[in-house]
């Protein structure tokens, strides 16, 4: 089978490198010259554990190829993904779609026989029916199905993802369209009801239900702790028992300083908005961003209060600046507000991150001391603030920390390190949902 892939972002990229280590004929077309040449050259402009060496592999074995022209790409092509991105709309909330439907126009004007057209960006419901309306007004009779394949890939594990996923999401009805889909996930169907057929619609509304539903169990866990905070009660312990119920589930039930990245915070606000204009508003979904919001902005005043009261003089080590780990992202990440509020107010911040040192420079303030090593962060540091869970991190020594620390302030927004066993260094632990005995 051969495939077009519009967009050599996140997705487009891991997905098409998925496809083609089944075998499919993956060309794709990314517009942005230096990431272009970037792609041509096998450097990877993002990191993604496994990602150079699956796409190294599928260019080597001609399985994949790279190139800005669309109609080489699309003629041909059984499928045409869309994966552009949908940033959110300056002002509004509401997912920009300028670059889907210019994709579209411009596949509509390449298309050469029978073919599916399959939105892999997260689009808001209706964006199917739009693309469709599109391209038959560019090409009236067009020989097309529209269909809607939305993604559940998380960063930093998004091959495994990919390969193993709990479920494929294929929303159109035509017979033809879903039969081209189903064969290219073939190598995937293990079980016979992995694949979902659904209509377009509600294949577009699964993917906002499922980020939002998710996104709502992270903040609910967050809330829980504040209260455990309160009531001397700790979270991990209600969030093992609680996950334990099979109703509820152990995962993101992990407590942190907010949910970041480039998919929560921009699905849900997009998820509000298109609930609020089709007339049923999400309640829920419109705390869950308030509350999120409310967090991040809070959790710099809960390093100043960990710090005394006042940072100004202080020197403070953060440790992790991606919005996760095993990622280089640093959109909406917890980390900028810390970092931006900590400098403000007079404190030297060093930042340590083993892949977000980069994309954290532009957005992190003038005067934020970028550390080679966490251990140089750390030096002389009266205070150690984890806001990113990587493993290097987890295995952080209390005795090294004592040496290498002045002061004895931790603040562990991610409960990586054991409360006790910090308290028993002499550590002033500040966990999240936990208190230190
Ligand atoms: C998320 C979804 O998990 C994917 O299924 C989806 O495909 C993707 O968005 C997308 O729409 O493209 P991702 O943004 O990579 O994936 O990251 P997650 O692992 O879901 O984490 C999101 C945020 O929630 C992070 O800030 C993370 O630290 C936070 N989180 C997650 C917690 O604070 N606690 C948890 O228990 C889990």
């Amino acid at each position: 089978m051969k495939i077009a892939m519009i967009g050599g972002g996140y997705v487009g990229l891991v997905s098409g490198a998925c496809f083609a280590a089944f075998g499919t004929e993956v060309a794709v077309v990314e517009s942005d010259p230096s990431r272009l040449q970037a792609l041509r050259q096998g450097r990877i402009p993002i990191y993604e554990p496994g990602l150079t060496e699956l796409v190294a592999e599928g260019v080597a074995k001609g399985h994949l190829s790279f190139g800005d022209d669309l109609r080489a790409a699309v003629t041909g092509a059984d499928a045409v993904f869309i994966a552009v991105g949908t940033p959110t709309r300056r002002g509004d909330g509401h997912a920009d779609l300028s670059y889907v439907y210019a994709a579209a126009e411009q596949v509509a004007k390449c298309l050469s026989g029978y073919t599916v057209i399959v939105t892999k960006s997260t689009v808001p419901v209706g964006t199917g029916r739009r693309i469709a309306s599109i391209i038959q007004h560019v090409t009236p009779g067009a020989d097309v199905d529209v269909a809607s394949n939305p993604e559940f890939l998380r960063e930093g594990s998004a091959i495994r993802d990919f390969m193993q996923p709990d479920r494929v999401v294929i929303g159109c009805t035509s017979p033809r369209a879903r039969s081209v889909l189903g064969q290219l996930y073939s190598p995937l169907a293990s079980r016979p009801d992995l694949v979902l057929y659904t209509g377009i619609e509600t294949a577009e509304l699964i993917k906002y239900a499922a980020n939002s539903f998710l996104a709502m169990k992270v903040t609910f866990i967050n809330e829980m702790a504040d209260l455990c905070e309160k009531v001397g009660a700790n979270v991990k312990e209600v969030a093992h028992a609680i996950g334990l119920d099979a109703r509820i589930g152990p995962r993101f039930l992990q407590p942190g300083p907010g949910f970041g990245g480039s998919c929560f915070p921009k699905d849900t606000l997009a998820l509000v908005r298109i609930a609020q204009e089709a007339g049923a508003p999400s309640r829920l979904v419109e705390a869950v961003v308030a509350v999120n919001d409310a967090r991040k902005a809070s959790m710099s005043a809960r390093v100043i209060a960990a710090c005394g009261g006042n940072v100004r003089g202080q020197t403070i080590a953060i440790l992790g600046l991606t919005f996760k780990p095993d990622t280089d992202d640093m959109r909406d990440s917890p980390s900028i507000p810390i970092v931006a509020r900590l400098v403000e107010d007079g404190a030297t911040v060093r930042v340590f991150d083993p892949q977000g040192m980069e994309p954290a420079r532009p957005l992190l303030p003038n005067g934020t001391v970028f550390a080679p090593t966490s251990e140089a962060a750390l030096d002389g540091a009266d205070a150690l603030v984890l806001v990113t869970e990587w493993d290097m991190f987890r295995s952080i020594q209390p005795d090294a920390l004592q040496t290498m620390m002045r002061g004895k302030v931790v603040v562990d927004l991610r409960n990586v390190f054991d409360p006790a066993t910090m308290l028993a260094h002499g550590f002033a632990y500040h966990g999240i949902g936990v208190t230190a005995r």
